[in-house]
């Protein structure tokens, strides 16, 4: 299955526009603020019902106009699937495959699997854990839905939890009974999601050490250790032992919503000690690893669409060659790269010999390019 028309109204900076891509690789070539990351955000709105970047989809719309809609053609299997994204100001997002409208929009995650990479990665390491803990979840949502719905009831029971907790304190009366009905919830879902993390992250680990020997090509060792509450301690004793803790400062402070990724080097913090090139090489080996699950553990084994923004970010010649190398291997299937530089890409392909498609921006227009306008890199 692969993305093979693409069509934008009113999306960011675009007023109009259609693409038909190729089924592999696929480049969109401009400068700085020409509208290339907005296209690929298109394309993970089809898959994941929202921006990577932008959590307010009213901001996503193009300034001054009333709505956006984004439409993609897939194609694949001898059928076609039509994904429609529509968003007006002040009314609820409107998602259709093939006409009908979802009642639920987790219903959709999963089913057109997608990988993102880009520079705001960088948020996994330098920011707190509630990006890490997203990272996490996407991965394991898109190939497992019981898991989204019960992180969706683990969330409700918290904020009831929550304000439980805070309506003792404003009362200045506890009852213990009322709270374990929240406790009890926050066990029966939290469980089997800490359960599922652990298992997902014993298979992906090693994945993702592969992909990291595989580009640095260097001999550091890279570790991903899984921090938890629940770790040392069952769900139930840990509750009772942070309840004095939760009640002075009236939140839930014991559960898989405080579950962390540490990211190491060579038995180091990442973020402490890994040079810009080996932190940006760490978080290519978790996305690959990523792409390489979710194609594994997808029902159709269908390839996922695979998201590269800004590629030559942060990375030298040497290790985007290899990427490039590893992502015209046949495991991946439909790839969208972007490059501030016009012909750089296409000539790397080139000299691989790996074919792509290459798309010129500009300011919210798009051309397609011949292979034949390409000029040598001076
Ligand atoms: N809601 C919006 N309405 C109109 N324009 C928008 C909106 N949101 C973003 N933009 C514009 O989109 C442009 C940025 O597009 P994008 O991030 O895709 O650029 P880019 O080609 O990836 O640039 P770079 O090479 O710097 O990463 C900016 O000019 C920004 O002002
Ligand atoms: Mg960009």
């Amino acid at each position: 299955m692969f993305l093979k028309e693409l069509s934008l109204i009113h999306f960011k900076n675009y007023e109009e526009a259609r693409l038909e891509f190729g089924p592999a690789i696929n480049c969109f070539a401009g400068d700085n603020g020409s509208g290339k990351t907005n296209l690929l955000d298109a394309i993970h709105y089809l898959s994941l019902c929202k921006s990577y970047f932008n959590p307010i989809d009213s901001q996503n719309i193009r300034h001054t106009a009333p709505f956006f809609v984004i439409q993609g053609i897939y194609s694949g299997n001898e059928k076609e699937e039509n994904l429609y994204c529509g968003v007006k100001r002040g009314q609820k997002k409107v998602f259709k495959r093939n006409q009908k409208e979802y009642e639920r929009l987790a219903e959709h995650i999963g089913a057109f699997p997608l990988v993102m990479i880009s520079p705001a990665d960088s948020e996994l390491i330098e920011g707190g854990s509630e990006s890490r803990r997203r990272f996490l979840d996407s991965v394991i949502s898109q190939y497992d839905r019981r898991y989204l719905d019960q992180l969706i009831q683990y969330n409700r029971a918290l904020s009831q939890r929550n304000a439980l907790l805070r309506q003792f304190a404003d009362s200045g009366q506890f009852d213990k009974q009322s709270l374990e009905v929240w406790d009890m919830k926050l066990i029966d879902h939290g469980a089997p999601l800490y359960e599922e993390r652990k298992r997902f992250l014993a298979e992906f680990i090693p994945i993702f050490q592969q992909h990291y020997k595989q580009l640095s090509g260097s001999g550091e060792t890279v570790e991903l250790r899984y921090d938890s509450n629940l770790n040392d301690s069952a769900f139930a004793e840990a509750l009772e032992q942070a309840l004095p803790r939760d009640r002075s400062i009236l939140h839930s402070t014991c559960g898989i919503h405080r579950d962390d990724l540490d990211f190491r080097m060579d038995g180091h913090s990442l973020r402490k000690t890994g040079s810009q090139g080996q932190q940006k090489t760490y978080l290519l080996a978790l996305k690959l690893a990523q792409f390489d699950f979710l194609r594994l553990h997808h029902d159709a084994d269908a390839a996922p669409i695979l998201l590269l923004d800004d590629i030559h970010d942060k990375l030298d010649e040497s290790r985007v060659k290899k990427l490039m190398q590893i992502i015209a291997e046949p495991r991946f299937g439909q790839v969208f790269i972007t490059d501030t530089h016009a012909n750089r890409l296409p000539l790397l392909f080139g000299e691989l010999r790996i074919n792509c498609r290459v798309f010129c921006v500009q300011k919210g227009a798009i051309i397609p390019v011949e292979s034949d306008d390409l000029q040598p890199l001076s």
